[in-house]
């Protein structure tokens, strides 16, 4: 909504909530269901017929497939819904990334109904279970030996088995996805693209390794330290990752290791990165990342000019145990710390703190700004270290 006011766009909200935003749309919002996202189109094309839409833009994995959907009934351009569908499903984007000749782990699926006993003995060590239909690290499991194995297969089913999972789920509840676990380096990726020409946008370093048993996303730092050759095939790989899932069109969100020196795809997904890790970015003179989205889906000029050279990065706050939030203390002294920019804790005090891999929710965010990398990484670092958390027990 802030791009969208800087640019001078109206917005209307389709949401699965009633009257979602209405004060800041001036009332124009559209309830539309997101598991029904034919249904959604016509409603949003009817909306059209009223009050003529210029783009559809969604703004998370829940709705992208929706925006797609009702941008190719309204002949605006769009990525295919078939892509979207397979970039949002683990083993699809497996699947279409070998057939396009990618290097992939070696990945399996395994039902919760097969003998468990027999495939933890099947499969290679270490792997990651993960759920194809999740996201935010909910549900992702690194295991060593067929008990971890059996140990992570009763735990994930807890989670997928929650009714609202299991319902969005549908088939893909009933099984997780087995695969080589790739040691190495993470990277994230911002891209834009233009049918179905690749531009990258930003590429994260993320400093903090990330080893499992589960997988919590923390910190991200922008430009990446990683040699220039390194930085060029990352970019090579994620834009044949988008041409094998067929994703061309609008913002995306990648993943990827540098497993042996080479870079792998671990995801890719048409939106822009998730929570508010995207505040750390700054685009030519001051531009948002939100700000280049909108521009390039109404056909502005999407080169916002010089950019400023400053280092820049987040920190998910993160989330060591469970309990209920009760206070994050030293807020002051770690905004202080020179280079950070801003601290927002978005969990609301009293709610209920859940790291992954049962939990999807984020605690809040730490933004810092420095000449360099290093420099950002070593104020998000000092910061953090003043910070703690306080929670209670959960009453049961
Ligand atoms: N094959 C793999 N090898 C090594 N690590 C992996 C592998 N698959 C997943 N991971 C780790 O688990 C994390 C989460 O996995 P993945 O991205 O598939 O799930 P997710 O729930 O979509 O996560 P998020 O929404 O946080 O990106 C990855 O960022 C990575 O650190
Ligand atoms: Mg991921």
């Amino acid at each position: 909504m802030d791009a969208a006011f800087a640019l001078g766009i109206q917005v209307v909200i389709g949401s699965e909530k009633e009257r979602a935003l209405e004060a800041e749309t001036s009332g124009k919002t559209l309830t539309v269901n997101y598991l029904k996202p034919d249904q959604a189109a016509d409603r949003i094309a009817a909306f059209d017929r009223r009050w003529p839409l210029d783009a559809i833009v969604g703004t998370d994995d829940e709705t992208v497939l929706l925006a797609a959907t009702a941008s190719m009934r309204l002949g605006l351009p769009h990525n295919s819904p078939q892509a979207i569908a397979a970039s949002r499903d683990k083993e699809r984007t497996r699947e279409l990334q070998r057939k396009a000749g990618m290097g992939t782990p070696g990945f399996r699926r395994v039902l919760f109904d097969d003998d468990l006993e027999t495939a933890s003995l099947d499969v290679r060590y270490p792997c990651v279970i993960k759920p194809v239909f999740l996201s935010a690290g909910r549900g992702v499991m690194k295991a060593d030996n067929p008990e971890q194995f059996l140990a992570a297969f009763d735990r994930i089913g807890k989670i997928v088995r929650r009714p609202a999972l299991s319902r969005r789920g549908g088939k893909s509840a009933k099984y997780l996805l087995v695969e080589d676990y790739l040691p190495g380096d993470e990277v994230s990726l911002e891209g834009l693209l233009t049918d179905g020409r690749f531009r990258l946008l930003a590429l994260f370093d993320k400093p903090e390794p990330m080893e499992g048993p589960a997988f919590q996303e923390t910190m991200f730092v922008t430009p990446s330290r990683l040699p220039a050759g390194v930085q060029d095939a990352i970019a090579a790989e994620a834009e044949a990752a988008c041409a094998a899932l067929g994703i061309t069109h609008g913002p995306v969100h990648v993943e990827l290791r540098i497993h042996n020196g080479v870079p792998r795809l671990l995801e890719l997904a048409a939106r822009t990165i998730g929570g508010l890790c995207s505040r750390s970015l700054r685009f030519g003179t001051g531009c948002s990342l939100e700000e280049l989205v909108l521009r390039h889906a109404v056909n502005f000029d999407t080169r916002p000019g010089d950019e400023s050279g400053e280092a820049s990065g987040v920190l998910m706050l993160p989330m060591e145990r469970s309990g209920i939030l009760k206070e994050v203390r030293g807020r002051a002294e770690a905004e202080q710390v020179p280079g950070i920019t801003e601290l927002t804790v978005t969990l609301p005090l009293g709610s209920d703190v859940v790291p992954p891999p049962e939990g999807n929710s984020y605690l809040g965010f730490l933004f810092a700004r420095a000449d360099t990398p290093a420099g950002v990484e070593a104020a998000l670092r000092t910061a953090w270290g003043k910070l703690e958390i306080v929670l209670a027990e959960p009453a049961c």
